[in-house]
């Protein structure tokens, strides 16, 4: 025969018998590669998340254009927060959170915060500061201007003039790198007087649409202490660090799956209206 083999008895054509035994070892061989690309794949993806989280990566062109956009202006109160933090003992005790000593150097805390410094000091008068350093989230806290601006420009082209941002600035912390992580910068809010007797809540309109918004930008930490009725009619939002919001990297790397946001959005609606509810006893 000359293409033809006779193999177990069967007659197949010549070859093929040899291409038989040869792609068996193929798929046991594919199957080793396969498997070595997916854990392969698999190592990088979680290298490469754990690098973003480390911040290790050089500033991008975004995190630059978002420090100069909202960097403290040159002026007597940058002054003064530049010879406070010049102090090593100040901002050792900012880092790691050492009340006493943060009280010793002025600065009178804020109780009702959740692991954040927040502060006044008579040296920076009219401003509160706004510091928290959690791992892994590199960028939370000074996030809390991006967040702002989200909620700003919802505000304005919904037209809800109601709402209320305090003045958010960014600040670089004297002798710390330039990269932008919560543990380099704080936040400068413009202090409000907040919970005043007599200020008169926004219309039952507004509210509602304030809840859309709430919904739509996933605002979930909406509870009493992160909002007040300041002035008539008038709402502030004083507490916009992201709720839940993990994978945070520079300013843009925020994995935000639409349905986590409609999550938080909706816990965020329930603390509100819950709030809400004793400005409007009749019915809410
Ligand atoms: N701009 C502000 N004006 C006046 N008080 C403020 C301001 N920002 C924060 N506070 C006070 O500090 C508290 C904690 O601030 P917040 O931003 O909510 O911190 P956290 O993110 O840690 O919850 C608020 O409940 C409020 O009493
Ligand atoms: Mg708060």
């Amino acid at each position: 025969m000359k293409h033809k083999d006779i193999v177990g008895g069967g007659v197949i054509p010549r070859g093929e018998g040899l291409l038989t035994a040869f792609s068996n070892t193929i798929t046991v061989k594919d199957m080793l590669m396969k498997q070595m690309c997916r854990m392969t794949r698999t190592t990088l993806l979680g290298m490469t998340l754990l690098l973003s989280q480390s911040g290790l990566f050089a500033m991008s062109r975004k995190d630059r254009a978002f420090i100069e956009k909202f960097s403290l202006p040159k002026g007597t109160l940058k002054e003064n927060a530049d010879k406070l933090f010049s102090d090593k003992k100040i901002l050792k005790a900012l880092r790691y959170q050492q009340k006493e000593r943060l009280e010793a150097g002025g600065f009178k805390l804020f109780s009702n915060t959740w692991g954040n410094v927040i502060a006044l000091h008579p040296d920076l008068e009219g401003w509160v500061i706004k510091y928290g350093n959690r791992f892994p989230a590199v960028t939370s806290n000074i996030r809390r201007i991006t967040y702002a601006e989200r909620i700003r420009v919802y505000a304005k082209t919904h037209q809800i003039p109601e709402i209320v941002l305090p003045k958010k600035y960014l600040y670089h912390l004297p002798g710390q790198k330039d990269k932008l992580s919560n543990k380099n910068y704080l936040v400068f809010s413009e202090k409000l007087e907040l919970n005043k007797k007599g200020d008169k809540p926004p219309s039952r309109e507004a509210i509602h649409k304030i809840c859309k918004m709430i919904k739509r930008l996933g605002l979930g930490d909406m509870h009493p202490d992160n909002f007040s009725i300041v002035g008539d009619n008038k709402l502030a939002i004083i507490d916009t660090e992201p709720f839940f919001d993990f994978g945070t990297r520079g300013l843009g790397g925020v994995i935000e799956k639409a349905f986590l946001r409609r999550l938080r959005g909706g816990i965020g609606v329930l603390h509100f209206k819950r709030t809400m509810r004793k400005f409007y006893p009749d019915k809410a």
